[in-house]
């Protein structure tokens, strides 16, 4: 009898007998988790203010809601569209991303992509799961997070090397499209972490999180945590991935199978019929690579394979790290526990429902390459058969603790979610071509918080232009936000900004970097912006943005 068939065996004929449960993940020796690291690595996780624009924290990628991943790629899917392979959006190898920060240098500044303009930058791949990442030994759907021996901010060979989930955490604050200004280095991360007040964006901390914040500064946190008040890129690193050690999804329904709970009674006819179907290997094949057999607790492998999703070439995977032809195209097989709140699907978001997926499996994938799984063949399966796989991955794998933000999957309210954000007022007066000036702002208003930026695109190239400030809209009537007014210079200051980059209708930005009051008196007060241009095509002279208000926190 061959391993799958041992394994299945196991679970349908001997069921009612503890089998291996899901054991903790494994700990480096040079980070033993302690109660104050694991707490400290929750709130640098969940603080916003790690990125430069004060609105990306790793958990605006990585929500439990979304099972670990990032609940927009399915609900703002046009926020979330990367060009994939060949650079132009809306193509067949589009990806379905997580958005991260607008391109802009270190004073602040906006500058203008060439695909996104002042939108958020989306990534090339969509956010794995962070629910379980502790239990990988290589990261990245590619494998290529791996251990690290040289400290990313002085340059010197650490004292021990970073294992690899402490390594990855060094990726996203110095990505220009995920959270930093271009050439954020690790210095410019810790400096502004030091400076800033832990959580200071968050509205709800839970606890015991909040006790252990309680005011303190990020010093006195890294004091509780390592001894001594130092931040630095290795404590954050390792601060960060104590957190993730302890998110284990263990509360599903098939971890009572493993407890030695009969099948039959935990779960449904339907469902116990999609596990049979996963692990029998002339029928849906899927344990070969989800579940390395006969072990059926993470449902994954912790190996690279490459199914047919799209053509081997579009993204290398696993052979960028390798250069093994027989890696072109693969990518590491995802584990399943709690997949019915991650979708999209797949490393590229291209399947919206498991639905999808398991029809993907059905007819043998989609692309074929010499180095295509053998597993990946026509399974023929009729649609209940589909549906029983299906109804197999949502229940029984999933841990209800993680959808409802439970511990340890709860979490601080974030900015980006909260009533803060700059609301967007008025209608704006169109200019040359037609066209009305865009205003962006999504920074927080947060008293203390240094800068603040108010971009502009969409104007007329060349022409000059300036941004209105204005503590009120009524009755002074500045800014006016709608139909064309001159502006009446009362109660209100101008920005004035260098002739608009571009050039001809529609082709002018520019931004302006706002200094933001620290005293806490400005706390409620409200701020109106709106940009005006001289623009000979509109009607009076003076094209306008909408405006924005907004109030300061
Ligand atoms: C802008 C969105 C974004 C932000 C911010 C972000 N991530 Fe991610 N994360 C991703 C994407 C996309 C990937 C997959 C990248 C790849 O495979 O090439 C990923 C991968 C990971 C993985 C690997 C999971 C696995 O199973 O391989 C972990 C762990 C992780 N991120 C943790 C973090 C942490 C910690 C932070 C903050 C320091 C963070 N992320 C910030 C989008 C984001
Ligand atoms: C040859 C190994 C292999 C087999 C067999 C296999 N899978 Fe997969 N599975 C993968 C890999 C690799 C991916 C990621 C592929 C990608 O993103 O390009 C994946 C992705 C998935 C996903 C999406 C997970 C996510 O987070 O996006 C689901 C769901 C899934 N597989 C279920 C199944 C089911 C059900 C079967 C059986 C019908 C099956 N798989 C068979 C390797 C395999």
């Amino acid at each position: 009898m061959n391993h799958r068939l041992t394994a299945l065996c196991a679970v349908l004929a001997l069921s009612g007998r503890a089998l291996a449960q899901l054991p903790p993940p494994p700990v480096p020796a040079n980070n033993p988790l302690t109660p104050e690291k694991v707490l400290l690595g929750k709130a640098i996780f969940w603080d916003e203010q790690l990125s430069s624009t004060g609105t990306v924290s790793c958990g605006t990628c990585h929500m439990p809601e979304a099972g670990g991943s990032d609940p927009r790629t399915r609900l703002d899917p046009e926020a979330s569209l990367h060009p994939g392979a060949d650079g132009l959006l809306r193509t067949a190898d589009d990806v379905h991303g997580s958005p991260g920060v607008p391109a802009h240098d270190v004073s602040g500044a906006y500058q203008r992509d060439p695909l996104y303009g002042f939108h958020r930058q989306v990534t090339g791949r969509k956010a794995p799961t962070v629910i379980g990442a502790a239990y990988s030994r290589h990261l990245f759907w590619d494998g290529r997070a791996e251990e690290t021996t040289v400290d990313p901010e002085t340059g010197q060979p650490l004292p021990s090397p970073l294992a690899a989930l402490e390594t990855q955490v060094l990726g996203p604050p110095v990505s220009s499209v995920e959270m930093g200004f271009g050439g954020r280095t690790w210095s410019d991360v810790t400096a502004r972490l030091a400076a800033v007040a832990p959580l200071a964006l968050s509205d709800t901390i839970p606890e015991p999180l909040a006790s252990f914040v309680a005011g303190r500064s990020y010093p006195e946190l890294f004091t509780l945590a390592f001894g001594s008040p130092e931040v630095t890129a290795p404590r954050i690193a390792m601060a960060v991935a104590s957190y993730e050690r302890t998110l284990i999804p263990d509360h599903t329904p098939w971890d009572s199978v493993l407890a030695g709970q009969f099948v039959d009674q935990v779960l449904t006819p339907e469902e116990h019929l999609g596990l049979q179907f996963f692990l029998d290997p002339s029928r849906g094949d899927c344990l070969t690579c989800h579940g390395r057999p006969p072990s059926m607790i993470h449902f994954g492998d912790d190996r690279f394979h490459y199914i047919g999703v799209r053509p081997a070439t579009e993204d290398p995977g696993r052979f960028a790290v390798t250069g093994r032809p027989q890696d072109l195209g693969a990518m590491r097989t995802p584990r399943l526990r709690n997949v019915e709140l991650r979708a999209p699907y797949m490393r590229d978001g291209r399947f919206n429902t498991l639905e999808e997926v398991v029809e993907f499996y059905n007819r043998g994938g989609d692309f074929d390459a010499p180095n295509k799984h053998p597993s990946i063949r026509q399974l023929n399966l009729d649609p209940s058969g589909v549906a029983a796989i299906v109804a197999f991955l949502r229940r029984p794998l999933t841990d209800p603790r993680v959808a409802a933000a439970l511990p340890p999957f709860d979490r601080p309210s974030q900015y980006a979610d909260s009533t803060h954000v700059p609301q967007l007022l008025g209608t704006g007066t169109p200019g040359s071509g037609g066209l009305v000036p865009e205003l962006i702002a999504i920074e927080p208003p947060k008293v203390g918080a240094g800068h603040l930026t108010v971009a502009l695109d969409g104007a007329l190239g060349g022409a000059p232009a300036f941004l209105l400030l204005s503590a009120s809209h009524d009755p002074l009537g500045v800014p006016r936000f709608g139909a064309l007014v001159y502006p009446t210079l009362a109660g209100s200051t101008f920005v004035s900004v260098p002739a608009l980059q571009g050039q001809g209708p529609g082709d002018g930005w520019t931004s302006a970097v706002l200094p933001v009051p620290s005293a806490p008196t400005a706390i409620g007060t409200q701020l109106y912006a709106q940009w005006f241009v001289l623009d000979p095509g509109a009607q009076g002279r003076f094209s306008a943005s909408r405006a924005v208000g907004l109030t300061w926190y």
